[in-house]
């Protein structure tokens, strides 16, 4: 027996743009991620292009990903970015601190950046603040944008960078409450003054400057910090504040409950509160010369399996892919002020949109969701009128049984529908219908899907989850959609 839902869209009633950096991504020197995932030297039986493995570069590459931050993390502030250049032979080896691994400082910054040319993406690095100096961020800062007749721009030309590399986004410090230097946000916010009081001139009048944030937990640090930073007129300083949410936690990747799946689901209104409580904070900061937008730069599932002797690997299920999706139809919501997100994290690590076993590589459910949102990016998120059933869960605890959203190009002549039936049983029975004279014709439906919640792609059946085209509907004034239980579907229309 399917359920029966309705979504009338609204075309003309256009909010905000939806930004592509929405869909950025987060990679640290943790575990697998950047060694094998990314970084394979010259490994004899892993085709590589100068190191970097080319099949991960082939998988990035579709997502267009918009930006990718890197190199952490807990582990940015523990980094000290000259031991990444030069002769590689020269460089030292480290103890990668928080993730108790060697560093063998291999894949440093030019490594990064010419990673991000080849797969198509901008590059973000976060500074170290914790355990680094003013000094010290801001020779990075020189290395990558400086045209100056600098001995800093000399190294980056005598390691084979003529032209400046223009990075545009750089973040001052990582969970500075925590692992970047067990702060309060007042000292923070000291030091944040401090360092960007250099860092703007270096890093160029176009550059980002990204301040740490808050987590769920930790409710009064945006609010201090930005206190502080309005005493001393300072406010001029910040670009973006970034949060970090991670859910799932205690919970195992592949042994859950259907009740556990939707607690999951209806667990996302924690990041959803915690990101509205910041643009409430950035909206009342703000002044209508100088703006100040929120990022989220780390998110994701975490499960019990992810610790560090396991270097934070966990498996990526189709209930991975659900979150996701759910996760992106909140971040369109909030896509005035919101400007970024980077899922945690790239390879191997989190919830990765790659898998990587010696010279295998996979794509998770999770890569697929990048990989079928695209059209979302840039287009206008319009007015939608869902109705649906909810579902119990836990005794007492409902949410609704479908989450969607949707938006249109900016001519106006494309709109694309993203759904997901959350229900792990029941398959829906759904009618869209539209609020304009037009007649829209379905031109594509794709849908994610598996036999169960815990479905994921293995090296031994990688194409176990992928998305599938659906037959498009009869032509109507309302057409008719017959999702999946536990599916994400995506429905393109056009117009003449
Ligand atoms: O993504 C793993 C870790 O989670 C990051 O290093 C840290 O910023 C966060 O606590």
């Amino acid at each position: 027996m399917s359920f029966k839902a309705g979504i009338s869209l609204s075309p003309r009633e256009k909010r905000h743009t939806v930004s592509r950096y929405l869909y950025s991504h987060f990679a640290e020197h943790l575990g697998r991620c950047i060694y094998e995932g990314i970084w394979v030297g010259d490994h004899p039986r892993i085709e590589n292009d100068g190191g970097i493995r080319c099949d991960t570069i082939e998988a990035l590459k579709k997502l267009e990903l918009p930006a990718l931050r890197w190199p952490g993390g807990c582990f940015a502030d523990n980094y000290h970015w000259m031991d990444g250049i030069g002769p590689r032979e020269k460089r030292p080896r480290r103890h990668n601190l928080w993730w108790n691994q060697p560093e063998s400082n291999e894949f440093g910054t030019d490594e990064f950046l010419r990673f991000c040319r080849l797969i198509g993406t901008e590059p973000y690095i976060c500074l170290n603040v914790g355990s680094g100096t003013v000094e010290e961020a801001c020779a990075w800062v020189e290395y990558c944008n400086s045209s100056q007749n600098t001995s800093t721009v000399a190294l980056r030309k005598a390691n084979g960078h003529p032209e400046p590399h223009k990075v545009m986004f750089w973040g001052v410090g990582n969970e500075n409450w925590g692992c970047g230097g067990n702060m309060r946000p007042e000292y923070y916010a000291d030091l944040y003054r401090r360092y960007t009081a250099y860092l703007r001139g270096i890093a160029g009048p176009e550059a980002k400057l990204i301040a740490c944030g808050s987590h769920p937990g930790l409710p009064d640090w945006d609010e201090r910090f930005l206190a502080n930073l309005r005493d001393g007129n300072m406010l001029h300083s910040v670009d973006y504040i970034a949060l970090h949410s991670y859910l799932g936690w205690g919970k195992s990747d592949v042994n859950f409950s259907d009740e556990d799946f939707l607690n999951l689901i209806a667990s996302i209104d924690i990041t959803g509160q915690c990101l509205r409580r910041a643009i409430g904070l950035v909206q009342a900061a703000g002044t209508p010369e100088k703006k100040i937008g929120v990022i989220l730069d780390e998110w994701g599932t975490w499960w019990k399996e992810a610790t560090v002797p396991s270097g934070l690997y966990q498996q990526n299920t189709l209930q991975d892919a659900l979150f996701a999706a759910v996760n992106f139809h909140l971040f369109h919501e909030l896509g005035e002020w919101l400007f970024m997100t980077n899922m945690a994290q790239t390879i191997n690590v989190l919830q990765a949109l790659i898998l990587t076993r010696g010279p295998e590589l996979l794509l998770t459910p999770t890569w697929h969701v990048y990989e079928m949102y695209k059209p979302h990016r840039e287009g206008f998120l319009i007015k939608l009128a869902q109705t649906s059933p909810n579902l119990r869960f836990f005794e007492t605890k409902e949410i609704p049984a479908l989450s969607s959203s949707a938006t249109v190009s900016s001519d106006g002549r494309r709109m694309f529908l993203s759904v997901v039936n959350i229900d792990p049983k029941q398959p829906c029975s759904l009618a869209v219908s539209f609020d304009d004279l037009h007649e829209w014709r379905v031109t594509r439906c794709r849908s994610l899907s598996g036999g169960s919640l815990k479905d994921h792609n293995t090296f031994e059946s990688p194409g176990t989850l992928e998305p599938k085209d659906l037959p498009l509907p009869e032509k109507a004034a309302s057409p008719q959609f017959q999702l999946s239980p536990a599916s994400m579907t995506t429905i393109l229309f056009e117009r003449d």
